[in-house]
């Protein structure tokens, strides 16, 4: 089962700290390269279904930082209100990559502004995939990921990481590339298993994607939440080589505890940089003009917001641990990073993990995730 720290001492109250309890109740079903797809079983419609607690979300229930919100407030009074590029987010984002992994990215070139990493990682997939090329995923994974490749007509192929510590096998990875490998995404730190890939694993993936000539898509949404003495997050693309055939997506979302702002980019190669954007253009035209506006603000961050953002996330990683210890579930891996926490049922419960939750909906008022909701491989 999984469950998001990001807000867990949340207590009951009749909305939901997402506001997403106006959203349409009817379910949906929809079709995709011939498999169908319902939304009964999001977390968001359960949680509003049953007026419960949703902890099987990526965000958080408490309040962005102040100076954000006043900076998107007065973008909005000062009418910057149409559409919009704002090119001053490339040049803090060039910077940032600067700062933390040394890497040289021209602002003007190198990076597209999306709706949140989201629509940069579809994006990216419409930007880079032919039909029938083959990516790369390690599973447990982030479900966004499939369905982007599938929309883009590409082909998913799973690589299991082996748990308890999600561990990379080299031999499972290195016979999941083909001769039809265009890309492999590494979600660094992880969801759902808090897992930060560490300096050995990076350098045994960065050594495939360059003797297999793959794209490396990486998401690093939870770049400024990792636990492990506050050790930095370390890119892929900032491995040798590694730059020139990597795709950095990220965004405002969880940094800044503004998911609903939709403010992300991608950075990689001007070539691909350039596709993206004009793929971003169709789609979706710009960013929401205020948050970009807002975002100038958020990246000038100084460091002891990204401390004490880390330290009360470890504060709540810690506090949500020794609950689930205490009511017997077993918790083999601590999470180094992002707010998930992926714990194994207590021995004493015979039921399955959607069971599970079900009965945590209707008898505790909690939703989390089924585990197997983010497995594709045996
Ligand atoms: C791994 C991961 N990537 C991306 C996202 C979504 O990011 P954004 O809000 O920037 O679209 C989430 C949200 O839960 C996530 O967990």
């Amino acid at each position: 089962m999984l469950s998001s720290f990001a807000s867990p001492d949340v207590a009951p109250s009749s909305a939901s700290p997402s506001g997403k309890q106006s959203r349409d109740h009817e379910d949906v079903v929809y079709e995709i390269h011939g498999e169908l797809f319902s939304d009964e079983i999001m977390p968001w419609k359960q949680s509003c279904r049953r007026n419960a607690i949703n902890l099987a979300e990526g965000f958080p229930d408490f309040p962005a930082p102040p100076n954000i919100k006043a900076a998107a407030v007065s973008a909005i009074t000062s009418d910057f209100n149409q559409y919009r590029h704002v090119q001053g987010i490339c040049d803090l984002v060039a910077d940032k990559m600067k700062q933390m992994h040394g890497l040289d990215v021209d602002p003007v070139t190198d990076i597209a502004i999306c709706c949140g990493q989201t629509e940069a990682f579809a994006a990216t997939m419409f930007a880079i995939l032919n039909p029938g090329d083959e990516v790369i995923l390690f599973d447990p994974c982030f479900e966004t990921y499939e369905t982007c490749i599938l929309m883009a007509g590409g082909v998913p192929v799973y690589v299991a990481l082996e748990p308890p510590y999600w561990r990379v096998d080299e031999v499972k990875l290195s016979d999941a590339f083909t001769a039809k490998t265009k890309a492999l995404v590494l979600n660094s730190p992880h969801n759902p298993t808090g897992k930060v890939f560490n300096m050995e694993e990076l350098q045994m993936i960065a050594g495939y994607c360059i003797t297999k000539d793959c794209i490396a898509v990486t998401d690093e949404v939870y770049e400024h939440i990792t636990y492990e003495n506050e050790k930095p997050h370390i890119s892929l693309a900032s491995l040798p080589e590694m730059q020139t055939r990597s795709i950095i997506t990220s965004s405002l979302s969880k940094t800044y505890s503004v998911t609903g702002w939709r403010v992300g980019w991608a950075i990689g190669p001007s070539c691909i940089a350039f596709a993206i954007r004009n793929i971003h253009a169709k789609i979706t035209d710009s960013a929401p003009a205020p948050f970009q506006e807002a975002a100038l603000t958020a990246l000038k961050s100084p460091p002891e917001y990204y401390k004490s953002l880390r330290k009360d996330y470890e504060g709540k990683r810690d506090f949500v641990l020794k609950l689930l210890g205490d009511v017997g579930f077993q918790v083999e891996f601590m999470p180094m990073g992002s707010f998930f926490i992926f714990a194994a049922l207590p021995d004493t419960c015979k039921l399955m993990d959607v069971e599970f939750v079900e009965e945590l909906i209707k008898e505790a008022g909690v939703v989390a995730v089924p585990g197997c909701g983010f497995f594709h491989t045996d």
